[in-house]
């Protein structure tokens, strides 16, 4: 559909409506919310708040609708989204792409089934694998070691997973990274569906894709079957607000609906779901000037920060590159190791000296995600920032470049076998060679350096304390020390 078709078809907003007339309505409420409209809430938040928001956080009331069977608003305003996004249909969510991720490997995998899935995907992936009973059969992302940075997969790497094992039931990838990092998805998707199987695309950083075409491709334009969105990132929905589409015959809808309900509150926030609503309506009207916008502020953040000496960029690649098709300009990530710092020291400095907060430090760079949101008072403090933060002596930081996954590690049980077998708690220099029992995560990312069922490396665990030693945040172990593993027992 041409944007112009869109843009006439995309003028309202159902559920906001409806939310508001509700909140607007004199009533005596004996349901759920306790507070009742706001006339029980807490008096420091009534004051801080006020007391609009909370008339509006109402329960799935008969003219509101139900998330999980819509047949009024709601339906109405995820068809909207559904047109807009070029999905067939579409399911708002409450709980994140985390919801959705999980949902979407819960509706095409059986226990035992084979699921092809980077190594590097979210969390939320590896979750899924352990309720599901799925065994992944996982594909590594390209790596640069020069700057230290995980790329995205190649056709070639999806094709020879395809070949080995001829019998997976699913392919999931995610698409774009933190970075903005793209695959070629136009050719990977052909190549999934030539073996009749569905390609799910955790689009968790990328549901802007479809509003510009200096963006790169969306999934559901290369017709990923599955397409799972965070709105709340990079769009203008509140925190939780995502959204699953859907297109094809591969996957049942269905099938979709019935594990979107094991996943999510059975009282969804009907403020999220309105801001999901209005986000739809805010990208279809204004889509393309909002994303031109962004895009050049973006862009004169990554040529000022670029003339900094002792600053590098992350530049969109010449003609493609394995594992790094395209990039996301609104991505924005710099390399601030000449300068003799982590990437978490310089995070603390823009924090606390200069008010910048970045989405993702690392050991050797910081990524800033800018968004519709951002303005050019934003970027223009941001380079001033970075101008300020070389203005100090430059020594190259020495950090040992681990690749926590390069080669792959060996996967010894199912996520789901190591997840519910009996364990031990052991020193982690002992825990080399032992499998572990434990999500772990440098967080952001989120992206497991362990997970249960995989054979625990030396280099897994350099890495890790590695972050935690630099001022990392870790999740999901035990021992938040890391002096200990909870491994499977032998
Ligand atoms: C690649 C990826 N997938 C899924 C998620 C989960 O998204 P949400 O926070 O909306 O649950 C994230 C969150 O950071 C992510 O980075």
């Amino acid at each position: 559909m041409k944007f112009s078709d869109r843009v006439s078809l995309q003028t309202t907003a159902p559920l906001v409506e409806c939310l508001q007339s509700l909140s607007q309505q004199p009533q005596t409420p004996f349901y759920a919310p306790g507070h009742k409209r706001g006339q029980g809430i807490p008096p420091n938040l009534k004051q801080w708040l006020g007391k609009t928001v909370f008339t509006a956080d109402l329960p799935e009331l008969p003219e509101f609708d139900n998330l999980f069977a819509p047949q009024g608003v709601i339906a109405a305003a995820q068809n909207l989204a559904a047109e807009c996004f070029g999905a067939a249909q579409t399911w708002f969510l409450v709980n994140g792409s985390t919801s959705g991720v999980v949902a979407a490997i819960l509706a095409t995998c059986n226990p035992g089934d084979k699921l092809i899935l980077p190594r590097n995907s979210h969390q939320s992936a590896i979750a899924g694998l352990v309720l599901s009973g799925a065994v992944p059969i996982f594909i590594n992302p390209e790596y640069d070691p020069h700057r230290d940075l995980t790329l995205n997969v190649t056709p070639a790497a999806v094709q020879a997973a395809l070949n080995a094992h001829p019998d997976s039931k699913a392919v999931f990838l995610v698409n774009p990274t933190y970075q903005g990092i793209c695959s070629d998805l136009a050719a990977i998707a052909s190549l999934v569906h030539q073996h009749h199987l569905p390609l799910i695309i955790d689009e968790a950083h990328g549901a802007h894709f479809g509003f510009h075409e200096n963006l790169p491709p969306a999934a559901l334009s290369v017709k990923a079957d599955i397409t799972i969105q965070s709105t709340h990132k990079v769009l203008g929905a509140m925190s939780q607000a995502a959204m699953l589409h859907q297109q094809g015959d591969r996957v049942s809808p269905q099938r979709i609906s019935q594990t979107l309900q094991f996943v999510q509150s059975t009282s969804p926030n009907a403020l999220l779901l309105a801001s999901l609503d209005a986000a739809r309506q805010q990208i279809a009207t204004q889509g393309q000037a909002l994303m031109a916008q962004t895009l050049q502020y973006s862009d004169r953040a990554r040529h000022q920060i670029a003339q900094i000496p002792g600053l590098s960029v992350l530049n969109p690649p010449d003609t493609g590159q394995p594992g790094f098709f395209a990039l996301d300009r609104t991505r924005l990530t710099v390399w601030v190791d000449k300068l003799g710092l982590t990437g978490f020291e310089a995070d603390e400095i823009l924090n606390e000296q200069l008010n910048i907060v970045a989405e993702l430090p690392l050991l050797r760079s910081l990524t800033f995600m800018i968004t519709l949101g951002n303005t050019a008072a934003d970027i223009t403090a941001l380079c001033q920032g970075f101008a300020t933060l070389a203005h100090r002596p430059q020594i190259p930081l020495t950090v040992d470049a681990v690749s926590p996954s390069t080669p792959l590690p060996q996967l010894a049980l199912t996520p789901r076998q190591a997840y519910f077998a009996p364990t031990e708690t052991i020193s982690s220099q002992k825990a080399r060679d032992r499998i572990s029992a434990e999500l772990i995560c440098p967080y952001p990312p989120g992206i497991p350096i362990l997970m249960p069922g995989e054979v625990i490396t030396a280099d897994a665990i350099a890495y890790l304390q590695q972050v935690l030693a630099l001022g990392g945040q870790i999740t999901g172990c035990s021992d938040p020390t890391l002096t200990t593993l909870r491994v499977v027992k032998s």
